[in-house]
């Protein structure tokens, strides 16, 4: 079976049953492999490097009450808080000295943080910190307010597409949420010039294998700059609170299995990956992921952004842990960047 991962590694793409074959196949050797060769195409691309963004999480509002998150909207038990202008300058300062180049602006889809509210801070940080990648991370916004984020110079812009599958959208979300709107933002992203990231949660429940097809077919059509993919861990305050946590094991194939179809993608190790048992990021970096993004957020806060139970956000996961990250990547043969670290196809 060896011969179909080195088939999806030469031509990027493979057929629909030999996909599902590598998604449901308890061979060990086989899995092994996989994680090998996408390991061996992200270091012939970006060699040891892994590129650390500073994530900020701006906002726990949120008007969305999708089922699968800690801070819906109808999640009483969540104290709430935003950060102010200055707050988020702040940490942008507090990164900066750290060494990041990347910050990563990431939050509920909060309406007091408006349209203008959100232009003039992506203003005040290029300004201050001219050299340093935006991305943006708030949820579906109108086309206009994208645009106006992208000219006051916001790079990138993550949106996960959660399931590609629109039955199995509607069961995670609530009916004011559709699967097409969410497709629409990510077109609209692409077209503005966004380095556009996408991607899902590994193990949300009622998903199977086929949804997992299609939404690695819609990667692999939309071709993102950016793939996130973490297991669902569930929260205790949702609706899918008696849900069990997707696998680790599953979510580090279709890390392998992306990093094989878009060999440039910027893929992180995620925190939920870093929250669940198991190798964690190093796991993720061994399957090809290449970057990490650490915890920016104000330490006093941090606790408050729990979008499920156990969230790591201390430690090495946090930004000012990034000694330690370091030496942890260091044993696996791995350096950190602090370089802003853009697509390699990516032209401005
Ligand atoms: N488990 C794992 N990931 C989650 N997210 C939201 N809730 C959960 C959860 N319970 C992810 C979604 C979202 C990203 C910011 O966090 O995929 O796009």
């Amino acid at each position: 079976m060896r011969t179909i991962i080195d088939l999806l590694k030469r031509d990027h793409t493979l057929s629909d049953r030999d996909l599902i074959y590598l998604l449901s196949s308890s061979d060990a050797d086989t899995i092994q492999y996989l994680h090998q060769k996408a390991r061996e195409v992200t270091l012939e691309i970006f060699q040891n490097k892994i590129y650390l963004r500073g994530l900020i999480e701006l906002t726990n509002y949120c008007h969305n009450n999708c089922f699968y998150c800690g801070i819906r909207k109808d999640n009483k038990e969540v104290s709430r808080y935003r950060l102010s202008h200055e707050e988020v300058l702040g940490c942008c300062q507090e990164g900066y000295d750290l060494g990041f180049r990347t910050f990563v602006l990431q939050g509920g889809e909060d309406p007091r943080q408006t349209t203008p509210w959100i232009e003039s801070l992506v203003r005040d940080i290029r300004t201050t910190f001219p050299e340093c990648a935006i991305t943006l991370s708030l949820g579906e916004k109108s086309y206009d307010s994208y645009l106006k984020f992208y000219k006051a110079g916001a790079n990138r812009y993550l949106l996960r597409h959660e399931t590609f599958d629109s039955a199995h959208y509607s069961s995670l979300h609530p009916s004011t949420m559709s699967h097409s709107r969410r497709q629409q933002c990510l077109i609209s992203l692409k077209e503005i010039g966004y380095q556009t990231g996408t991607g899902i949660m590994v193990g949300s429940p009622g998903q199977t294998v086929e949804h997992l097809l299609q939404d690695i077919r819609f990667i692999e059509r939309f071709k993102p700059e950016m793939i996130g993919i973490g297991p669902f861990i569930p929260h205790h305050a949702t609706p899918f609170a008696g849900e069990r946590a997707g696998s680790v094991d599953m979510t580090l194939r279709l890390l392998s299995i992306c990093r094989l179809m878009l060999p440039h993608a910027l893929i992180p190790a995620t925190t939920a990956l870093a929250s669940l048992p198991g190798e964690g990021r190093l796991g993720g970096i061994l399957a090809g992921a290449n970057v990490i993004m650490p915890n920016l957020s104000p330490a006093s806060l941090r606790k408050e952004y729990s979008l499920y139970d156990n969230k790591a956000a201390f430690g090495s996961e946090s930004a000012q842990g990034i000694i330690d990250l370091a030496a942890q990547l260091h044993t696996i043969g791995y350096e950190i960047s602090m370089e802003r670290g853009d697509h390699p196809e990516y032209q401005n």
